[in-house]
């Protein structure tokens, strides 16, 4: 079975993408052959400084691997590296209706967000990232829900091309983790936490505690004071209790049993520390890698050498039956 998946180094890995994604790609690494990139051609699809990417991309491989993505086991390297993502981005643009791109949510969104600068690249962004799963034979991909209407266009797209030139590509699944596919931001539990709403909305990774403790206490709660899990009337409060119970291990159920008649204060003074705790090993992973940075490099160099072997052959295939030779 092969795991792909990937993360635009646009900012601070937050515990958003981990709850949605690392913490199952580091479950997945056990029994799978698992590819992850750092997607830097996603990221270029909005404004952006070329300095900033460069240590946004260090960083993410950072957060990969202090997150315990082991390079023993899984690939790990930068989109970029691999001229065939771009390849096959334009291959498979001849297949894919400009109407099915037009519908992505994620395009809609994006270009009311940077309605000055609404480019190609971020049309034809879910072609790209159809290219990134479908050159490495991808059974499974496992993202946050954001993410499933492009992994379902990937789905298709290989279909369409697999009906058309023959078969060379696997249909990909998506895997969605049934509890915190989407966490919401901290000050407005109404949105996707996410790097482009800043930091207050999110908590990262490497937060120190006292940072982490100012966030929580501040994040946005509902009216009333029980610790009810209710996402319609109480968004901000069952965000929390999300967040809670996927570090902790409590369930949900157990923790407004256990908070029952406490307020809202006692509950966010507990899940600060229970977040301090959960995030200490990162905070000191990271701090150890950050001393390394060749050791990281060669990693990342290691990753490129094996990713480029799958993705050549899988061209070789493509070329062929579209008659590129
Ligand atoms: P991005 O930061 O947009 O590159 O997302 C990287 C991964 O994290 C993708 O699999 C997303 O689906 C996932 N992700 C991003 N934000 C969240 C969130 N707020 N909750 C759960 N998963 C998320
Ligand atoms: N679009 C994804 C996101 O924003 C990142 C991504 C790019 C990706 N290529 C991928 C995710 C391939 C999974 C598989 O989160």
């Amino acid at each position: 079975m092969r795991v792909f998946s990937g993360i635009q180094p646009t900012g601070a890995i937050h515990i958003g993408n981990y709850l949605g994604a690392i913490k199952h790609w580091v479950e997945l690494q056990k029994k799978a052959e698992c590819v992850f990139v750092i997607v830097d051609l996603h990221a270029i699809t909005i404004p952006y400084q070329p300095e900033e990417l460069k240590k946004n991309i260090f960083d993410t491989a950072i957060a990969y691997l202090a997150a315990g993505i082991d390079p023993e086991k899984s690939i790990l390297f930068v989109q970029s590296q691999i001229k065939e993502h771009t390849e096959l981005c334009w291959l498979l643009g001849t297949v894919c209706p400009v109407g099915d791109l037009l519908r992505m949510t994620q395009y809609k969104e994006k270009s009311k967000q940077f309605k000055r600068m609404i480019n190609a690249g971020l049309l034809n962004y879910p072609i790209l990232q159809t290219a990134d799963i479908l050159l490495y034979q991808t059974d499974i991909v496992p993202v946050g829900k954001d993410q499933l209407q492009h992994v379902e266009l990937a789905r298709t797209i290989a279909r369409k091309f697999n009906q058309r030139f023959g078969k060379v590509f696997v249909e990909p699944k998506s895997q969605i983790p049934k509890i915190g596919a989407k966490i919401m931001a901290l000050n407005n539990p109404k949105k996707k936490m996410s790097k482009t709403l800043g930091p207050k909305s999110y908590i990262s990774l490497f937060d120190e505690p006292d940072e982490i403790k100012k966030k929580v206490m501040t994040a946005v709660t509902d009216p009333g004071k029980q610790i009810k899990y209710d996402p319609q009337k109480k968004p901000g409060i069952s965000n929390l209790l999300t967040i809670y119970s996927l570090f902790s291990g409590k369930s949900i159920k157990k923790l407004e049993k256990d908070f029952k008649g406490r307020g809202y204060e006692d509950f966010k003074r507990s899940l600060a520390k229970v977040l301090i705790n959960s995030l200490e090993p990162f905070r000191r992973k990271r701090k150890e890698l950050l001393a390394r940075e060749v050791y990281v490099e060669e990693i990342l160099n290691q990753g490129t050498k094996r990713a480029k072997i799958l993705a050549a052959s899988t061209m070789i295939g493509v070329r062929k039956k579209m008659g590129l030779v």
